[in-house]
Protein backbone atom coordinates (compact mmCIF):
# COMPACT_ATOMS: atom_id res chain seq x y z
CA UNK A 1 0.00 0.00 0.00
CA UNK A 2 1.70 3.08 -1.08
CA UNK A 3 -1.15 5.68 -0.03
CA UNK A 4 -0.54 8.22 2.67
CA UNK A 5 -3.46 9.19 4.93
CA UNK A 6 -4.02 12.08 6.91
CA UNK A 7 -5.51 9.54 9.67
CA UNK A 8 -5.29 6.04 10.32
CA UNK A 9 -8.13 5.48 12.61
CA UNK A 10 -8.64 1.98 14.79
CA UNK A 11 -11.61 0.29 15.99
CA UNK A 12 -15.12 1.30 14.98
CA UNK A 13 -16.77 2.16 18.27
CA UNK A 14 -19.38 5.02 18.52
CA UNK A 15 -16.70 7.72 18.89
CA UNK A 16 -14.16 6.45 16.25
CA UNK A 17 -16.82 6.14 13.80
CA UNK A 18 -18.17 9.80 14.47
CA UNK A 19 -14.55 11.18 14.30
CA UNK A 20 -14.02 9.21 11.15
CA UNK A 21 -17.07 10.57 9.64
CA UNK A 22 -16.16 14.62 10.82
CA UNK A 23 -12.41 14.18 9.45
CA UNK A 24 -13.82 13.06 6.02
CA UNK A 25 -16.30 15.93 5.92
CA UNK A 26 -14.07 17.71 7.00
CA UNK A 27 -11.97 16.84 3.75
CA UNK A 28 -9.30 14.32 5.51
CA UNK A 29 -8.29 11.20 3.89
CA UNK A 30 -9.01 8.57 6.50
CA UNK A 31 -8.26 4.61 6.87
CA UNK A 32 -10.76 2.91 9.17
CA UNK A 33 -9.57 -0.41 10.66
CA UNK A 34 -11.08 -2.53 13.03
CA UNK A 35 -9.69 -6.14 14.31
CA UNK A 36 -13.31 -7.44 14.27
CA UNK A 37 -15.44 -8.70 11.39
CA UNK A 38 -18.58 -6.48 12.61
CA UNK A 39 -18.67 -2.64 13.55
CA UNK A 40 -18.99 -1.21 16.97
CA UNK A 41 -16.00 -2.32 18.58
CA UNK A 42 -16.36 -2.66 22.41
CA UNK A 43 -19.74 -1.31 21.52
CA UNK A 44 -21.06 -3.79 19.35
CA UNK A 45 -24.31 -5.00 18.98
CA UNK A 46 -24.21 -8.82 18.80
CA UNK A 47 -26.32 -11.93 17.29
CA UNK A 48 -27.48 -14.67 19.65
CA UNK A 49 -24.29 -16.62 17.73
CA UNK A 50 -22.08 -14.18 18.41
CA UNK A 51 -23.39 -13.87 21.87
CA UNK A 52 -22.53 -17.33 23.00
CA UNK A 53 -19.34 -17.30 21.42
CA UNK A 54 -18.71 -14.33 23.98
CA UNK A 55 -19.80 -15.41 26.87
CA UNK A 56 -20.38 -19.24 26.25
CA UNK A 57 -17.45 -20.59 24.05
CA UNK A 58 -17.84 -23.96 23.33
CA UNK A 59 -21.51 -24.21 24.37
CA UNK A 60 -24.10 -25.50 22.49
CA UNK A 61 -27.40 -22.25 21.76
CA UNK A 62 -30.46 -23.26 22.87
CA UNK A 63 -32.85 -23.81 20.51
CA UNK A 64 -35.72 -22.17 22.50
CA UNK A 65 -35.08 -18.52 22.56
CA UNK A 66 -35.23 -17.72 19.17
CA UNK A 67 -32.96 -17.05 16.22
CA UNK A 68 -29.97 -15.25 15.28
CA UNK A 69 -31.95 -12.19 13.30
CA UNK A 70 -34.03 -11.52 16.20
CA UNK A 71 -30.80 -10.33 18.37
CA UNK A 72 -28.95 -7.46 18.71
CA UNK A 73 -27.66 -7.19 21.97
CA UNK A 74 -25.66 -4.06 22.81
CA UNK A 75 -21.99 -4.73 24.79
CA UNK A 76 -21.78 -1.67 26.11
CA UNK A 77 -25.63 -0.17 25.86
CA UNK A 78 -26.15 3.62 25.70
CA UNK A 79 -29.51 5.94 24.90
CA UNK A 80 -29.58 8.95 22.98
CA UNK A 81 -31.27 11.91 24.20
CA UNK A 82 -34.05 13.50 21.71
CA UNK A 83 -32.41 17.14 22.28
CA UNK A 84 -28.87 16.01 22.70
CA UNK A 85 -25.44 16.46 20.81
CA UNK A 86 -25.05 13.57 19.37
CA UNK A 87 -28.65 13.64 18.24
CA UNK A 88 -27.67 17.19 16.64
CA UNK A 89 -24.75 15.77 15.12
CA UNK A 90 -26.75 12.96 13.56
CA UNK A 91 -29.32 15.36 11.92
CA UNK A 92 -26.43 17.44 10.87
CA UNK A 93 -24.58 15.16 8.91
CA UNK A 94 -27.74 13.56 7.60
CA UNK A 95 -26.50 10.00 9.07
CA UNK A 96 -30.64 9.77 10.35
CA UNK A 97 -31.54 8.44 6.61
CA UNK A 98 -29.77 5.39 7.52
CA UNK A 99 -30.97 4.85 10.97
CA UNK A 100 -34.42 4.65 12.76
CA UNK A 101 -34.88 5.51 16.15
CA UNK A 102 -37.84 4.64 18.51
CA UNK A 103 -38.02 6.73 21.80
CA UNK A 104 -37.60 4.66 24.97
CA UNK A 105 -40.79 4.48 27.08
CA UNK A 106 -39.44 5.55 30.26
CA UNK A 107 -37.01 7.09 33.09
CA UNK A 108 -37.33 5.92 36.17
CA UNK A 109 -34.86 6.13 39.53
CA UNK A 110 -34.74 4.56 42.63
CA UNK A 111 -35.37 6.39 45.49
CA UNK A 112 -35.92 4.97 49.19
CA UNK A 113 -35.56 1.27 48.77
CA UNK A 114 -37.94 1.78 45.76
CA UNK A 115 -38.34 2.75 41.46
CA UNK A 116 -40.70 5.90 39.88
CA UNK A 117 -40.82 7.99 37.28
CA UNK A 118 -38.27 10.51 37.21
CA UNK A 119 -40.97 14.13 37.12
CA UNK A 120 -39.55 16.12 34.11
CA UNK A 121 -41.96 19.35 34.68
CA UNK A 122 -43.53 20.89 37.52
CA UNK A 123 -46.79 19.19 36.65
CA UNK A 124 -45.29 15.52 36.76
CA UNK A 125 -43.19 16.80 40.18
CA UNK A 126 -46.59 17.49 41.43
CA UNK A 127 -47.77 14.45 40.84
CA UNK A 128 -44.43 12.46 41.70
CA UNK A 129 -44.35 8.95 43.68
CA UNK A 130 -40.65 10.12 44.17
CA UNK A 131 -41.34 12.79 46.95
CA UNK A 132 -43.34 13.42 50.16
CA UNK A 133 -46.13 16.11 50.25
CA UNK A 134 -44.21 18.73 51.48
CA UNK A 135 -41.06 18.19 49.08
CA UNK A 136 -43.18 17.77 46.51
CA UNK A 137 -44.15 21.67 46.97
CA UNK A 138 -40.63 22.68 46.95
CA UNK A 139 -39.53 20.78 44.06
CA UNK A 140 -42.46 22.19 41.85
CA UNK A 141 -40.80 25.30 42.86
CA UNK A 142 -37.66 24.74 42.26
CA UNK A 143 -38.78 23.26 38.19
CA UNK A 144 -40.39 26.21 37.79
CA UNK A 145 -37.69 28.66 38.74
CA UNK A 146 -35.41 26.47 35.75
CA UNK A 147 -38.21 26.30 33.35
CA UNK A 148 -39.04 29.94 33.82
CA UNK A 149 -35.28 31.23 34.28
CA UNK A 150 -34.60 34.30 31.21
CA UNK A 151 -31.26 35.53 31.57
CA UNK A 152 -32.15 39.32 30.68
CA UNK A 153 -34.93 39.20 33.04
CA UNK A 154 -34.07 39.68 36.81
CA UNK A 155 -37.25 39.27 38.09
CA UNK A 156 -36.91 35.36 37.02
CA UNK A 157 -33.94 35.05 39.51
CA UNK A 158 -35.23 34.99 42.59
CA UNK A 159 -31.87 36.84 43.44
CA UNK A 160 -30.09 33.70 42.48
CA UNK A 161 -27.05 33.92 40.14
CA UNK A 162 -26.51 30.87 37.64
CA UNK A 163 -22.90 31.71 36.95
CA UNK A 164 -21.43 32.58 40.47
CA UNK A 165 -23.40 30.63 42.92
CA UNK A 166 -22.40 26.66 43.22
CA UNK A 167 -25.23 24.09 42.55
CA UNK A 168 -25.54 23.61 46.42
CA UNK A 169 -26.78 26.91 47.14
CA UNK A 170 -29.77 26.48 44.56
CA UNK A 171 -30.71 23.72 46.32
CA UNK A 172 -30.61 24.60 49.39
CA UNK A 173 -32.82 28.23 48.30
CA UNK A 174 -35.62 25.71 47.74
CA UNK A 175 -34.45 23.36 50.60
CA UNK A 176 -34.49 20.23 48.62
CA UNK A 177 -33.83 16.98 50.75
CA UNK A 178 -30.89 14.77 49.71
CA UNK A 179 -32.71 12.32 47.93
CA UNK A 180 -34.60 15.10 45.57
CA UNK A 181 -30.56 16.25 45.11
CA UNK A 182 -29.86 12.52 43.61
CA UNK A 183 -32.34 12.33 41.49
CA UNK A 184 -32.16 15.54 39.93
CA UNK A 185 -28.50 15.11 39.89
CA UNK A 186 -28.06 11.71 38.64
CA UNK A 187 -30.90 10.90 36.48
CA UNK A 188 -31.83 14.34 35.15
CA UNK A 189 -28.72 15.86 34.87
CA UNK A 190 -26.87 12.40 34.32
CA UNK A 191 -24.03 13.36 36.80
CA UNK A 192 -21.77 10.83 37.86
CA UNK A 193 -20.80 11.82 40.90
CA UNK A 194 -21.61 15.00 43.01
CA UNK A 195 -18.75 17.02 42.32
CA UNK A 196 -21.48 19.17 40.11
CA UNK A 197 -22.52 20.65 43.65
CA UNK A 198 -19.84 22.86 44.20
CA UNK A 199 -19.26 23.82 40.28
CA UNK A 200 -21.94 27.10 39.39
CA UNK A 201 -24.96 25.81 39.05
CA UNK A 202 -25.16 27.27 35.32
CA UNK A 203 -23.99 23.97 34.00
CA UNK A 204 -26.38 21.87 36.04
CA UNK A 205 -29.12 24.11 34.41
CA UNK A 206 -28.28 23.78 31.47
CA UNK A 207 -28.28 20.12 31.90
CA UNK A 208 -31.82 20.24 33.14
CA UNK A 209 -32.69 22.06 30.36
CA UNK A 210 -31.76 19.34 28.11
CA UNK A 211 -33.63 16.70 30.42
CA UNK A 212 -36.79 18.68 30.06
CA UNK A 213 -36.69 19.60 26.79
CA UNK A 214 -35.75 16.47 25.28
CA UNK A 215 -38.88 15.08 26.99
CA UNK A 216 -40.91 17.40 25.20
CA UNK A 217 -39.52 16.43 21.94
CA UNK A 218 -41.56 13.04 22.13
CA UNK A 219 -43.28 13.36 24.98
CA UNK A 220 -42.81 10.05 26.96
CA UNK A 221 -38.60 9.75 27.80
CA UNK A 222 -35.56 12.00 27.10
CA UNK A 223 -34.54 8.60 25.34
CA UNK A 224 -34.20 7.50 22.11
CA UNK A 225 -32.28 4.19 20.63
CA UNK A 226 -31.72 3.45 16.73
CA UNK A 227 -33.57 -0.12 16.19
CA UNK A 228 -31.60 -2.86 15.59
CA UNK A 229 -29.43 -1.87 18.16
CA UNK A 230 -26.34 0.65 19.32
CA UNK A 231 -24.16 -0.69 16.80
CA UNK A 232 -26.18 0.29 13.99
CA UNK A 233 -24.92 4.08 15.28
CA UNK A 234 -21.51 3.68 14.21
CA UNK A 235 -22.18 2.04 11.08
CA UNK A 236 -24.33 4.77 9.82
CA UNK A 237 -21.36 7.33 10.72
CA UNK A 238 -19.00 4.80 8.64
CA UNK A 239 -21.10 4.80 5.56
CA UNK A 240 -21.29 8.93 5.87
CA UNK A 241 -17.63 8.64 6.18
CA UNK A 242 -16.92 5.92 2.99
CA UNK A 243 -18.91 8.88 1.13
CA UNK A 244 -16.90 11.50 1.55
CA UNK A 245 -13.84 8.96 0.58
CA UNK A 246 -13.15 7.14 3.91
CA UNK A 247 -11.72 3.70 3.65
CA UNK A 248 -13.07 0.82 5.80
CA UNK A 249 -11.21 -2.56 6.94
CA UNK A 250 -12.58 -5.09 8.82
CA UNK A 251 -11.11 -7.83 10.12
CA UNK A 252 -7.85 -6.36 10.25
CA UNK A 253 -4.86 -7.72 12.18
CA UNK A 254 -3.12 -4.87 13.65
CA UNK A 255 0.67 -6.49 14.20
CA UNK A 256 2.35 -3.04 15.03
CA UNK A 257 2.71 0.61 15.84
CA UNK A 258 5.47 1.97 13.96
CA UNK A 259 7.05 5.42 15.28
CA UNK A 260 10.22 7.09 14.39
CA UNK A 261 13.36 7.66 16.46
CA UNK A 262 11.61 10.42 18.36
CA UNK A 263 8.58 8.32 19.20
CA UNK A 264 6.56 9.91 16.47
CA UNK A 265 3.67 7.98 14.69
CA UNK A 266 4.82 6.51 11.23
CA UNK A 267 2.05 3.64 10.23
CA UNK A 268 0.62 0.98 11.66
CA UNK A 269 1.50 -2.53 10.63
CA UNK A 270 -0.76 -5.19 9.24
CA UNK A 271 0.42 -8.86 7.78
CA UNK A 272 3.29 -7.71 5.79
CA UNK A 273 1.96 -4.17 4.98
CA UNK A 274 2.65 -0.98 6.80
CA UNK A 275 -0.35 1.71 6.10
CA UNK A 276 1.31 5.23 6.64
CA UNK A 277 -0.10 8.15 7.76
CA UNK A 278 0.09 11.62 9.68
CA UNK A 279 -1.87 10.67 13.22
CA UNK A 280 -3.36 8.03 14.79
CA UNK A 281 -6.81 7.82 16.32
CA UNK A 282 -7.33 4.51 18.45
CA UNK A 283 -9.60 3.54 20.65
CA UNK A 284 -7.57 1.96 23.93
CA UNK A 285 -7.90 -1.35 23.56
CA UNK A 286 -5.66 -1.58 20.64
CA UNK A 287 -3.15 -0.53 22.98
CA UNK A 288 -3.42 -2.51 25.57
CA UNK A 289 -1.43 -5.31 24.91
CA UNK A 290 0.46 -3.33 22.30
CA UNK A 291 3.22 -0.77 23.63
CA UNK A 292 4.31 1.71 21.16
CA UNK A 293 8.14 2.61 20.68
CA UNK A 294 8.51 0.14 23.95
CA UNK A 295 6.25 2.76 25.94
CA UNK A 296 2.66 2.24 27.22
CA UNK A 297 0.28 4.54 25.99
CA UNK A 298 -2.77 3.86 28.15
CA UNK A 299 -3.65 3.27 31.76
CA UNK A 300 -6.79 1.51 33.58
CA UNK A 301 -8.57 3.88 35.70
CA UNK A 302 -11.39 1.32 36.70
CA UNK A 303 -13.09 -1.81 35.46
CA UNK A 304 -17.09 -1.63 34.47
CA UNK A 305 -18.95 -4.24 35.68
CA UNK A 306 -22.24 -5.54 33.62
CA UNK A 307 -25.08 -8.20 33.43
CA UNK A 308 -26.72 -8.82 30.03
CA UNK A 309 -30.07 -9.95 31.25
CA UNK A 310 -32.65 -11.99 29.20
CA UNK A 311 -36.32 -11.81 30.91
CA UNK A 312 -39.39 -13.06 30.23
CA UNK A 313 -41.03 -10.11 31.45
CA UNK A 314 -40.75 -6.19 31.13
CA UNK A 315 -38.58 -4.74 34.13
CA UNK A 316 -41.72 -4.68 37.28
CA UNK A 317 -43.07 -1.79 38.46
CA UNK A 318 -42.25 0.13 35.42
CA UNK A 319 -46.33 -0.19 34.03
CA UNK A 320 -45.06 -2.56 31.84
CA UNK A 321 -42.58 -0.30 29.75
CA UNK A 322 -41.45 -1.80 26.77
CA UNK A 323 -38.31 0.07 27.51
CA UNK A 324 -36.67 2.35 30.23
CA UNK A 325 -33.70 3.90 31.23
CA UNK A 326 -33.35 3.40 35.10
CA UNK A 327 -30.79 4.89 37.63
CA UNK A 328 -29.73 3.77 40.87
CA UNK A 329 -28.06 7.11 42.49
CA UNK A 330 -24.58 6.08 44.20
CA UNK A 331 -25.75 7.64 47.98
CA UNK A 332 -29.46 5.72 47.59
CA UNK A 333 -27.19 2.32 47.80
CA UNK A 334 -24.39 3.59 50.09
CA UNK A 335 -22.04 3.04 46.91
CA UNK A 336 -19.87 5.71 45.15
CA UNK A 337 -20.84 5.20 41.37
CA UNK A 338 -24.21 5.14 40.51
CA UNK A 339 -25.99 1.63 38.69
CA UNK A 340 -27.77 2.00 35.37
CA UNK A 341 -30.44 -0.98 34.32
CA UNK A 342 -30.79 -0.17 30.38
CA UNK A 343 -34.49 -2.39 29.50
CA UNK A 344 -35.21 -2.70 25.44
CA UNK A 345 -37.49 -5.26 24.23
CA UNK A 346 -38.24 -6.47 20.84
CA UNK A 347 -40.21 -3.36 19.94
CA UNK A 348 -36.49 -1.90 19.06
CA UNK A 349 -35.25 -5.09 17.04
CA UNK A 350 -33.00 -6.36 19.57
CA UNK A 351 -34.48 -9.61 21.03
CA UNK A 352 -37.37 -12.18 20.24
CA UNK A 353 -41.03 -11.06 20.32
CA UNK A 354 -40.85 -12.80 24.21
CA UNK A 355 -38.01 -11.94 25.34
CA UNK A 356 -36.61 -8.92 27.88
CA UNK A 357 -33.23 -7.53 27.38
CA UNK A 358 -32.21 -5.71 30.80
CA UNK A 359 -28.64 -4.47 31.07
CA UNK A 360 -27.00 -3.76 34.33
CA UNK A 361 -24.03 -1.94 34.89
CA UNK A 362 -21.64 0.06 37.15
CA UNK A 363 -17.94 1.06 38.09
CA UNK A 364 -16.55 -1.67 39.87
CA UNK A 365 -15.73 -0.70 43.67
CA UNK A 366 -14.71 -4.00 45.74
CA UNK A 367 -13.47 -7.40 44.91
CA UNK A 368 -16.94 -9.01 44.38
CA UNK A 369 -18.12 -7.20 41.25
CA UNK A 370 -20.86 -9.14 40.50
CA UNK A 371 -22.34 -8.51 44.17
CA UNK A 372 -22.08 -4.82 43.19
CA UNK A 373 -24.68 -5.08 40.78
CA UNK A 374 -27.41 -6.73 43.32
CA UNK A 375 -29.38 -3.56 44.17
CA UNK A 376 -30.27 -3.45 39.85
CA UNK A 377 -30.48 -7.31 39.33
CA UNK A 378 -33.18 -7.26 41.99
CA UNK A 379 -35.29 -4.93 40.66
CA UNK A 380 -35.17 -7.34 37.36
CA UNK A 381 -37.52 -10.14 38.98
CA UNK A 382 -36.67 -13.92 38.04
CA UNK A 383 -33.77 -13.69 35.50
CA UNK A 384 -33.91 -16.27 32.33
CA UNK A 385 -29.91 -15.82 30.87
CA UNK A 386 -27.16 -13.90 32.35
CA UNK A 387 -23.75 -12.96 31.36
CA UNK A 388 -21.39 -10.89 32.84
CA UNK A 389 -18.75 -8.95 31.55
CA UNK A 390 -15.39 -7.77 33.53
CA UNK A 391 -13.92 -4.64 30.99
CA UNK A 392 -11.42 -2.66 32.29
CA UNK A 393 -12.38 1.68 31.32
CA UNK A 394 -8.61 2.74 29.75
CA UNK A 395 -7.20 6.12 28.87
CA UNK A 396 -4.59 7.40 27.41
CA UNK A 397 -1.39 8.51 29.19
CA UNK A 398 -0.42 11.45 26.78
CA UNK A 399 -2.16 14.04 25.18
CA UNK A 400 -0.45 12.63 21.58
CA UNK A 401 0.25 15.84 20.42
CA UNK A 402 3.72 14.65 20.31
CA UNK A 403 3.63 11.25 19.00
CA UNK A 404 0.64 12.24 16.71
CA UNK A 405 -1.61 9.27 18.13
CA UNK A 406 -4.83 10.18 19.58
CA UNK A 407 -6.07 7.79 21.61
CA UNK A 408 -9.96 7.83 23.21
CA UNK A 409 -11.31 6.98 26.45
CA UNK A 410 -13.15 3.37 27.14
CA UNK A 411 -17.07 3.90 26.76
CA UNK A 412 -18.18 4.18 30.35
CA UNK A 413 -20.65 2.47 32.73
CA UNK A 414 -23.22 4.98 31.80
CA UNK A 415 -25.99 4.37 29.74
CA UNK A 416 -26.64 7.59 27.51
CA UNK A 417 -23.97 9.31 25.10
CA UNK A 418 -23.80 12.08 26.58
CA UNK A 419 -20.00 11.48 27.70
CA UNK A 420 -19.42 10.15 24.15
CA UNK A 421 -20.19 13.26 22.82
CA UNK A 422 -17.29 15.33 25.49
CA UNK A 423 -14.98 12.44 24.29
CA UNK A 424 -15.40 13.53 20.46
CA UNK A 425 -15.04 17.02 21.16
CA UNK A 426 -11.41 16.26 23.52
CA UNK A 427 -10.63 14.33 20.59
CA UNK A 428 -11.36 16.39 17.90
CA UNK A 429 -9.41 18.99 19.81
CA UNK A 430 -6.16 16.96 20.00
CA UNK A 431 -6.27 15.51 16.71
CA UNK A 432 -6.31 18.78 15.07
CA UNK A 433 -4.34 20.66 16.61
CA UNK A 434 -6.59 22.95 18.72
CA UNK A 435 -9.39 23.35 16.47
CA UNK A 436 -12.87 23.46 18.02
CA UNK A 437 -15.61 21.47 16.68
CA UNK A 438 -17.72 23.75 15.56
CA UNK A 439 -21.12 21.99 14.06
CA UNK A 440 -23.23 23.97 11.59
CA UNK A 441 -26.75 24.24 13.19
CA UNK A 442 -30.01 23.16 11.37
CA UNK A 443 -33.13 24.24 12.78
CA UNK A 444 -34.05 23.03 15.77
CA UNK A 445 -37.43 21.95 14.72
CA UNK A 446 -35.76 18.98 12.14
CA UNK A 447 -35.19 16.21 14.75
CA UNK A 448 -34.64 12.65 13.76
CA UNK A 449 -37.07 10.15 12.87
CA UNK A 450 -38.62 8.88 15.81
CA UNK A 451 -41.25 6.05 16.28
CA UNK A 452 -43.59 6.99 19.45
C1 LIG B 1 -24.57 -14.01 13.52
O1 LIG B 1 -23.20 -14.08 13.82
C2 LIG B 1 -22.49 -15.09 13.15
C3 LIG B 1 -21.09 -15.14 13.72
O2 LIG B 1 -20.43 -13.89 13.59
C4 LIG B 1 -22.53 -14.82 11.66
O3 LIG B 1 -21.83 -15.84 10.96
C5 LIG B 1 -23.98 -14.77 11.21
O4 LIG B 1 -24.04 -14.41 9.85
C6 LIG B 1 -24.79 -13.81 12.03
N1 LIG B 1 -26.20 -13.98 11.68
C7 LIG B 1 -27.00 -12.98 11.38
C8 LIG B 1 -28.39 -13.32 11.03
O5 LIG B 1 -26.62 -11.83 11.40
Amino acid sequence: MDEHYDYVILGTGVTECVLSALLSVDGKKVLHMDRNQYYGGEGASLNLTQLWEKFRPGQEVPKDIGRDRDYAVDLIPKFLMANGELTKMLVHTDVTRYLEFKQLAASYVYRDGRIAKVPATEMEAVRSQLMGLFEKRRAKKFFEFIQNWKDDDPATHQGQDLDSSPMTKIFDYFGLEAGTRDFIGHAMALYLDDSYMTRPARETYDRIMLYTSSVARYGKSPYIYPLYGLGELPQGFARLSAIYGGTYMLDKTIDKIVVDDSGKFVGVRSGDETVKADALIGDPTYFQNLPVGGKNLVRETAKVVRAICLLKHPVPNTDNADSVQLIIPQNQVGRKHDIYVASLSSNHNVVPRDLHLAIVSTIVETDKPELELRPGLDLLGPIHEKFISLTPLLEPIEGGSESKIFITRSPDATSHVETINEEVHDVWRRATGGKKLDLKKRSDEEGAQVQA
